[in-house]
């Protein structure tokens, strides 16, 4: 089969496309014929080798798959070949075949399409598990959104609103706004200004009579998470995502005693590995909000298999909004 392989770490263009031996399902796996691959940031930190998981070169990168079994391994049950699933891994997902543990899979609404579904696993899960395990986020409570137009982003958005909280989308460019507002946000917070640390608290606060934000989701770190910290509500929690704006924050810890504030860390591969029926209810739920109507994400935006190191730059440079994905087969792709 055909896969990308990391053989030496670089940026995108150093990845190489090679002919490799069709993988064989071993105990508790799952063979999956490949129709569309997910591409995420952290695609980008695994290529340039600044990733905090990484396996012996060369390897096939890639996290998120969706597509049609077609054979499975010893121990497997529940699972059969011809069924359409999203499946997350550590890495193997750019090829045209992948391994996945069954465990790790998920049954697709028959309604959904490959390459949306790959839009509705890493991010969403990771957002699911930001807004209801970390930050304990309740009905009626105000979400600032970090990164808001970027894919853990616009999860956050997304399942906020379907929890019933009010969404404040925090982005740094005029053409995300409307975005952001597509994907349900109440309010946008500009973020693009030079004084952060004055401008943020001031419009959370204006968006919320004075009370702040009850809960952050931050995959933005620098800058964002101190204006950020300043914008919570007493009892306010905010969650550490990622840090997608390049400098690692550090807490005062008097900040968080002043106003009862809780600074939390989500790692969401921990999950899959510590609860992984915990991790299957939550795709669940998040399936059954999208068949309500309840999650409408943007249409993902695909690319032939061909341009994969060019939408890893392109997101490397957080040129592309919302999710994208890589194609297999466009036939494939209904
Ligand atoms: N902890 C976990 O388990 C977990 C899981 C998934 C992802 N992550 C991490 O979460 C982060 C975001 O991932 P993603 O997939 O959402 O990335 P993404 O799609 O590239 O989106 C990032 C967003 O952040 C914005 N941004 C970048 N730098 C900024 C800054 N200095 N100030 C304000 N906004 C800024 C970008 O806006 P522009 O378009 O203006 O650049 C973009 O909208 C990454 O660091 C990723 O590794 C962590």
């Amino acid at each position: 089969m055909r896969a990308y392989q990391v053989v030496e770490f670089g940026p995108p263009s150093a990845l190489r496309v090679r002919d490799v031996a069709d993988p064989v399902p071993g105990e508790g796996q799952l063979l999956v014929e490949v129709a569309a691959a997910g591409i995420n940031y952290p695609d980008v930190l695994v290529v340039s080798g600044r990733y905090q998981i990484l396996p012996e070169r060369p390897f096939i990168p890639g996290k998120e798959i969706a597509g049609v079994i077609r054979a499975v391994g010893p121990g497997v049950a529940g699972f059969a070949p011809g069924d359409r699933v999203l499946g997350q891994l550590e890495n193997g997902a750019f090829a045209e075949q992948a391994l996945v543990r069954a465990d790790d899979a998920f049954k697709m609404p028959s309604e959904l399409g490959f390459a949306d579904a790959t839009a509705m696993g890493l991010v969403y899960q990771t957002a699911y598990f930001a807004l209801r395990d970390r930050a304990s986020l309740r009905r009626g409570e105000t979400v600032l959104v970090g990164g808001a137009a970027g894919g853990v982003g616009v999860a956050g958005i997304q399942l906020a609103k379907a929890f019933g909280a009010k969404v404040l989308a925090a982005v740094r460019r005029p053409e995300q706004a409307e975005f952001v507002r597509a994907c349900g946000a109440d309010v946008v917070i500009d973020v693009g200004g030079k004084n952060l640390r004055d401008d943020v608290r001031a419009q959370v606060f204006a968006a919320t009579d004075g009370a702040g934000a009850d809960v952050v989701l931050d995959p933005v770190g620098a800058d964002f998470f101190g204006a950020a910290l300043r914008a919570l509500a007493w009892c306010g929690r905010l969650v550490v995502i990622g840090f997608v704006g390049g400098e690692i924050p550090s807490v005062k810890a008097n900040y968080l005693l002043v106003k009862n504030i809780t600074v939390s860390g989500l790692q969401w591969s921990d999950y899959r590995e510590r609860t992984p029926q915990r991790m299957r209810d939550a795709q669940a739920e998040i399936f059954d909000l999208w068949r309500s109507g309840a999650l409408r994400p943007p249409s993902t935006k695909t690319f032939t298999f061909d341009r994969l190191p060019e939408a890893l730059e392109l997101i490397g440079r957080g040129q592309i909004q919302g999710k994208a994905a890589i194609l297999l087969d466009r036939r494939k792709n209904s």
